[in-house]
């Protein structure tokens, strides 16, 4: 069948030349985490990290290169971005632009299924999406790992929003070696984020600035040469599904990293006093026998990990705890996923 161009996604009018392809991909959380980095203008992170993909969060990136563009452009939510916004995602085109040996502009529009502004990052799940939808527009076909690498750079934990379920991104030594890859699949253990929402405003500090500051803390070095023990803990655990093992090392690692944003200088706080009610609830329900752990990013919001059979009783207590707490609640997640594109034909 003769499709008209504009179905395939190929635009040809008055001689401009458009390549449009849309991807979308999942928001994660971490239960080791990413803090501070060894060289921040690659994103190369201090250490190695672990994550589960959040199938009910992601973003969904349409991006088009034109010949007829004289300046990347980005809408969020068919809004056009603040100023901020539009240079971190053009700086990331930058990167795109060089490695696809371009120098077409981009017309980037993404709309995020969760609300903004919720106090939930929507970074790993953009810069994945970004990085598919460019590149596949421009009619590359790269393999998982030079995706993640690629959006390693927009945002580091956008590496582990390309492979699907349970990811571990190994810190590496390179740009060339930093990368995620899955442990397991969405289904291989059917845990739940349950998400208190705590506060829905934007953070004072974003966690490129807070990388930044890692290493002002003394006691980043500490965290950095324990973690991949905390690793190995964490992907035994995941591996053998065994909660009461996995619980401790996900709490430890996020109590950690917020010593360190803590005793960062200037001194980082993201946990508010509502923040550690629900910590400390978290806590008594596992030893009443709910399989639930906390963890938090940097943010106040927290997101509690639950075998999926307990999500919902979770769910119910964190009302009760106080009903003006927001819940969302979250299965494992998969991998970025191609939705559209056209091949450059040129
Ligand atoms: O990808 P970034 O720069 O937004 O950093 C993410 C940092 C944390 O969310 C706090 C931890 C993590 O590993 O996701």
């Amino acid at each position: 069948m003769h499709l008209p161009q504009r179905q395939l996604g190929l635009r040809i009018e008055n001689m401009v030349t458009e390549y449009t392809a849309t991807a979308r991909a999942h928001s994660n959380i971490a239960f080791i985490k990413y803090w501070g980095n060894r060289d921040s203008g690659i994103r190369l992170p201090a250490n190695s990290s672990l994550s589960m993909n959040l199938a009910a969060l992601h973003s969904t990136t349409s991006v088009t290169w034109s010949d007829a563009l004289e300046e990347d452009r980005l809408l969020i939510n068919d809004e056009p971005a603040v100023p901020a916004a539009l240079l971190r995602v053009s700086a990331h085109l930058d990167t795109l632009r060089a490695e696809l040996r371009s120098t077409l502009h981009a017309d980037v529009s993404s709309h995020n299924n969760f609300p903004m502004g919720a106090g939930i990052a929507s970074s790993a799940s953009a810069f994945a999406a970004l990085t598919l939808a460019a590149t596949a527009a421009l009619g590359m076909r790269l393999s998982e790992r030079e995706l993640s690498l690629l959006a390693r750079r927009g945002s580091g934990s956008a590496a582990r929003s390309i492979p699907t379920g349970f990811v571990e991104w190994h810190a590496g030594s390179a740009d060339k070696d930093s990368y995620a890859e899955s442990i397991a699949s969405p289904d291989y253990w059917p845990l739940e984020d349950v998400i208190a929402v705590i506060s829905r405003d934007h953070k004072h500090v974003g966690s490129t600035m807070g990388h930044a500051t890692a290493n002002t803390s003394i006691l980043q070095r500490v965290r950095v040469e324990t973690a991949a023990d905390r690793l190995l803990s964490a992907i035994h655990a995941i591996l053998a599904r065994d909660f009461e093992a996995l619980a401790p090392v996900v709490e430890e690692d996020s109590n950690l990293m917020h010593a360190v944003m803590m005793t960062s200088k200037p001194s980082l706080f993201y946990w508010l006093p509502k923040s550690l009610r629900v910590m400390l609830a978290v806590q008594e329900w596992r030893r009443q026998g709910l399989q639930v752990c906390y963890t938090l990013d940097a943010g106040p919001n927290v997101h509690c990990i639950c075998g999926a059979q307990d999500a919902a009783v979770v769910a119910a207590r964190l009302k009760e705890l106080d009903p003006d707490i927001e819940v969302i609640r979250s299965a494992v997640g998969g991998g970025a996923q191609l939705l559209t594109a056209n091949d450059r034909t040129d």
